[in-house]
């Protein structure tokens, strides 16, 4: 089978694509054969060794995938054949992808294998975000900052469905569209607008009662000093590569709340409250509220121009990798 390697910490072009054995399940795992693996942004981190997670060299990237089970391991009750969507935090990127069984989950029948390999991180990251650290209600206004990516639209789509009043701010007027397609009420092109002064006019002079940041750097400073009274500021990530130093006095002058947002780490820590968010989201899903938006799909041997393109803001909604 083939896969993408990693064999020293580096940029995108210095992944190899090589030959290696069958994957063979230990107790409680299965081989999954892979139909498409999502790109998220630590990805693009976690080849440079700029990620919190740091695998052993050598490694295979890529964190979720869709696919179907070809061999399962002692103790597994998933049979081969069995349509399923795994994280896996590393391993992806290759046409065979070991999964531990208890991280499947069976996909229902005409189930798209790539919407489904895009999910599970980008929405379970912004209901996390959204719901569960914001207390987003209906009626408030919540600013998304880098609306268009991965994590980006997914809290736009969230915030609707919560009843919130959505402001999506991208770099682009492309970008922008792809967020009013998928429901921001609002729009900021902080590349050639004023963040501040938009955010005002915008928001009558009251600023927004929730910020998604997944951002960074240059834009979080200016959008924390828009925050509305009690407001709460979540930081998701620092796509633009710097992690910005906020004064604390301008949350006291707001009595705003800076919130972390970890995916990963709640999901291990608080299982149960992770499967009811997911239980809520596939409710969702079922009345369409929620479409994840596959915008690009790439071969294994493109996986390098896939992370390339990430890393150079050229991705709108999620992209996918179809060995
Ligand atoms: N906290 C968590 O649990 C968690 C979970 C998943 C992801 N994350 C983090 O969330 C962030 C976004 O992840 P994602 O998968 O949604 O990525 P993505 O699809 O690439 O979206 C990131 C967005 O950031 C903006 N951006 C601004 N400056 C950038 C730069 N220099 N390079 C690249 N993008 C830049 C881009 O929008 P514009 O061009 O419109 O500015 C882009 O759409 C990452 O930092 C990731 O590590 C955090």
């Amino acid at each position: 089978m083939r896969a993408i390697r990693c064999n020293q910490y580096g940029p995108p072009d210095s992944l190899t694509l090589e030959d290696s054995p069958d994957l063979v399940p230990g107790p409680g795992q299965v081989v999954i054969d892979v139909k498409a693996a999502a790109v998220n942004f630590p990805d693009v981190l976690i080849i440079e060794n700029k990620y919190q997670m740091k695998p052993p060299l050598p490694f295979t990237p890529g964190a979720e995938l869709a696919g179907v089970v070809r061999a399962a391991g002692e103790g597994v009750k998933l049979a081969p054949g069995t349509r399923v969507v795994a994280y896996v935090g590393t391993g992806a990127f290759a046409e065979q992808a070991l999964a531990d069984a208890s991280a499947c989950v069976a996909l229902p029948e005409g189930a798209d294998f790539a919407t489904a390999a895009a999910f599970t991180l980008a929405y379970g990251t912004s209901h996390h975000a959204v719901v569960d650290r914001a207390g987003l209600r209906a009626g408030e206004t919540m600013l998304v900052l880098g609306a268009a990516g991965g994590v980006g639209l997914a809290a736009v789509e969230i915030g609707k469905v919560l009843g919130a009043r959505v402001i999506a701010a991208a770099s682009s007027e492309e970008k922008l569209e792809v967020c009013r397609r998928f429901g921001a009420d609002a729009t900021i092109n902080y590349s050639t607008e004023d963040l501040r002064e938009r955010i005002k006019a915008l928001t009558d002079g009251k600023g927004p009662d929730v910020i998604y940041d997944p951002v960074g750097g240059e834009y979080a400073e200016p959008a924390f000093r828009s925050i509305g009274w009690r407001g709460r500021y979540l930081v998701v990530g620092f796509a633009n590569g710097e992690i910005p130093r906020l004064p604390l006095n301008l949350a006291l002058l707001k009595g705003a709340s800076l919130v972390g947002v970890f995916w990963g780490d709640f999901a291990r820590r608080e299982p149960q409250r992770n499967a009811a968010a997911f239980a809520q989201m596939m409710g969702w899903i079922g009345e369409g509220k929620l479409k994840p938006y596959v915008s690009k799909r790439y071969r294994l041997a493109d996986t390098a121009q896939a992370l390339k393109d990430m890393a150079s803001r050229k991705v709108t909604g999620k992209i996918v990798i179809e060995p």
